[in-house]
């Protein structure tokens, strides 16, 4: 609701100045190093998103290892105990393959790491994926030119799925963060020096979003079942 009405609010101006190409109204650009990389140093000079800020829905437009045989993943997060939005809260995502219209569901949970390193956590599976593993931490978080909000995070490689270490960004909207903002972030990125950080910002490609799930429910939660992500099993081919 709150991100429908800032595009609002922006278009209108756009329209009223006539100049919509030109205008770009995004928040500032701020982004860090993964904390576990420098003991939350770069964190200190970074600004820290509100508590709660990336709860709730995402698209996942772009990757630094975008899967060839995914499509239209969305995801969601929100606290474990909503008393608590410090604490525990879900990784949800939810996505297509390409060529099949069934919509698979991966989850697991996010514990926050120490005090210090605000907005990263130790993700864990559940289910079958109970041995899956990886520290997820946010670099750089925001809204667009459209106003439209996107988060980037790192996350570390999982030995037990074989998945890459990644920079993946989210998007409130399919169409993700516009070009300009992107490449800003991409820049600051790479201009923390980090060698890793650095590859993986310049690997960004698209992410698929095609139109696979419109008109689809949101997945936004995830039951007894759903929580084994025994669906999986096809595509894990028997891990
Ligand atoms: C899509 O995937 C489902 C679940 O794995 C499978 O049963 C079905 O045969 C697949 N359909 C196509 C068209 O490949
Ligand atoms: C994250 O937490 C799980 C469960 O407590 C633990 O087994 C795992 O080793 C931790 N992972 C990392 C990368 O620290
Ligand atoms: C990000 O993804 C969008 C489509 O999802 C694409 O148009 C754009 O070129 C991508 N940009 C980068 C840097 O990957």
């Amino acid at each position: 609701m709150f991100f429908k009405l800032i595009v609002l609010q922006a278009s209108v101006l756009l329209g009223l100045l006539g100049s919509a190409s030109a205008l770009c109204i995004a928040s500032p650009v701020s982004v860090r190093l993964p904390p576990t990389f420098d003991n939350g140093l770069s964190t200190l000079t970074w600004l820290i998103p509100p508590i709660g800020w990336d709860f709730g829905y995402w698209f996942q437009t772009n990757s630094s290892s975008p899967n060839t045989f995914q499509r239209n993943l969305q995801y969601s997060s929100v606290p474990l105990n909503p008393l608590h939005p410090i604490g525990p809260r879900t990784d949800l995502s939810s996505f297509q393959t390409v060529g099949n219209a069934t919509v698979y569901t991966s989850y697991g949970i996010d514990s926050p790491l120490a005090p210090g390193f605000v907005a990263a956590y130790n993700y864990t599976g559940t289910g079958i994926l109970g041995k899956a593993t990886d520290f997820l931490e946010v670099l750089a978080w925001g809204t667009d030119c459209h106003g439209v909000g996107y988060r980037v995070s790192h996350s570390t490689f999982t030995a037990f799925t074989q998945t890459p270490a990644s920079v993946d960004v989210l998007s409130r909207s399919k169409r993700g963060p516009d070009a300009t903002t992107l490449t800003k972030i991409q820049h600051a990125l790479i201009a923390l020096g980090n060698a890793e950080i650095t590859a993986l910002a310049s690997a960004l490609g698209p992410a698929l979003q095609d139109s696979g799930r419109d008109g689809l429910p949101r997945v936004e939660s995830c039951d007894d079942a759903c929580q084994t992500n025994e669906n999986l099993l096809p595509l894990l081919g028997g891990a």
